[in-house]
C-alpha cells in the first residue's frame, strides 16, 4: 500500500508519518518509509540522532543506480541516461517489492529500528532552490515517483511518504501515485486552502484523499474542519506530550503514545488498508504514461534528445502478479 502525507509546512507530516510508521512497525507489518520532505527530518522523527539521520545515503544522489537497475532489460529504454522520472516499466524493466533485498535498498535504504519492528527508511536528500522549480531532469523527488512506478507492493505491506504538496508533484503525476493521500491539516484557513489546491488537481485523476486535522484543541477546532472540508476529514489529532517528549531526544515507548492518538493512527490504516479493494493497475499505468507524454512533450524529449514515447510499452500493465526479470 502506498500512504502519503502532504499538507503545508509546519502542518506535521513529517510528525504524524513518523507517528503511523511507527503504528505499522508495531503491528509487525513490513514498512517502507520514504522522506521526500523539503524538509528533511523524518529519520529524526523515527529517533535517528542527528549524525545517523545526516549520514543517510541520499536517493537524488543515486538516480543512475536506480534508473539502471529499474530498466532492466527494457529493450526500450536504451540508456539510464534516457530514462526520466515518469519513464514508465515495460517488458523486461525491473520491479521493487516491498519485502525483498535489492540493489536500490542496498544503496539507498538503511533499517531502522523502533518499538515492535524495523522498518526501511530511504531519503530523497536535502533539497536546494533549483529543486524546488517544476518539472526537472534531476529532480529530487523523481527518485521516489520511478520507484513507486516500479512497485509491486500487495495488501498488508506499506510505503509511506512524507512530502510536499508542491508544484513538483502536480507537475511530474507524483501525485497520483498513492492509493491513498493523507492531507495534514491545522485547523486554519491556510491549513485548508492547501487542501483545495490540492483536491483540485486531484479531481481529475481519482485520487483518494483524507483529511487528518492535526494540532485540534476542542470542538471548534473540529467543526472548522468539518465546515471547510466535509467529509474529508477522517480523523484529528490534538497535542501530543508523547510527541513532545521526542523532540527533546527522550522518546518514550510507543505504547505510551496518548490512547486518542492511538485511535487516529489505527483509524489511518484502517481507511489506508479499505483502498486495496479500489485499487486499479490499468488506471494506475495509464496515468504514469499520461504523466510520462506530458513531461517528455514539456521538457523530455528536448532535454534527452529522444522520443520519449517510444519507451511506452502499449501491452504492459504494472500489478503484483507481474513476473519481475532477474
Ligand atoms: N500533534 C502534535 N503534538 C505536538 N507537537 C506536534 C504535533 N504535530 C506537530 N507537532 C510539532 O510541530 C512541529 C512541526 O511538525 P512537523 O515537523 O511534523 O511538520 P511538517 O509539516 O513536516 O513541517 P515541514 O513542512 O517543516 O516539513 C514539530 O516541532 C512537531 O513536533
Ligand atoms: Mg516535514
Amino acid at each position: 500500500m502506498k500512504i502519503a502525507f502532504v499538507g503545508k509546512g509546519g502542518s506535521g507530516k513529517t510528525t504524524l508519518s513518523s507517528l503511523f510508521i511507527r503504528h505499522l512497525a508495531a503491528t509487525g507489518a513490513p514498512v517502507v518509509a520514504v522522506d521526500a520532505d523539503i524538509n528533511q527530518h523524518l529519520g529524526a522523527a523515527l529517533g535517528l540522532d542527528d549524525a545517523v539521520a545526516d549520514g543517510l545515503p541520499a536517493m537524488g544522489a543515486r538516480l543512475p543506480l536506480i534508473k539502471d537497475y529499474l530498466r532492466g532489460t527494457n529493450p526500450r529504454i536504451a540508456s539510464a541516461d534516457s530514462m526520466i522520472k515518469t519513464t514508465p516499466p515495460g517488458e523486461g524493466s525491473r520491479l521493487l517489492r516491498v519485502r525483498e533485498d535489492n540493489p536500490v535498498y542496498d544503496a539507498c535504504a538503511r533499517p531502522v529500528e523502533l518499538d515492535g519492528g524495523t522498518v526501511r527508511l530511504m531519503v530523497t536528500g536535502p533539497f536546494t532552490e533549483a529543486d524546488l522549480g517544476v518539472a526537472c531532469y534531476h529532480s529530487k523527488t523523481g527518485a521516489v515517483e520511478l520507484c513507486l512506478n516500479h512497485l509491486a507492493d500487495g495488501r498488508d505491506e506499506y510505503v509511506v511518504v512524507d512530502m510536499t504538496a508542491g508544484s513538483d508533484s502536480f507537475a511530474s503525476g507524483m501525485f497520483t501515485r498513492f492509493d491513498i493521500t493523507f492531507l495534514v491539516a491545522e485547523p486554519t484557513r491556510k491549513g485548508v486552502s492547501v487542501y483545495r489546491q490540492y483536491k483540485e488537481y486531484a479531481r481529475d485523476y481519482g485520487v483518494t484523499l483524507k483529511v487528518v486535522g492535526n494540532k485540534v484543541q476542542g470542538q471548534d477546532d473540529v467543526d472548522f474542519l468539518r465546515a471547510e472540508v466535509g467529509d474529508d476529514l477522517l480523523v484529528t489529532v490534538g497535542h501530543s506530550d508523547w510527541v513532545r517528549a521526542m523532540e527533546k531526544g527522550r522518546p518514550p515507548r510507543f505504547e505510551l503514545l496518548e490512547d486518542g492518538n492511538h485511535r487516529a493512527l489505527r483509524a489511518l490504516r484502517e481507511a489506508a488498508d479499505a483502498t486495496y479493494e479500489l485499487r486499479d493497475w490499468e488506471r494506475y499505468t495509464r496515468q504514469m504514461v499520461h504523466f510520462h507524454l506530458k513531461n517528455a512533450r514539456s521538457w523530455g524529449n528536448e532535454r534527452t534528445g529522444t522520443d520519449l514515447a517510444a519507451q511506452v510499452d502499449p501491452d504492459f500493465v504494472l500489478g503484483e502478479r507481474v513476473a519481475a526479470t532477474a
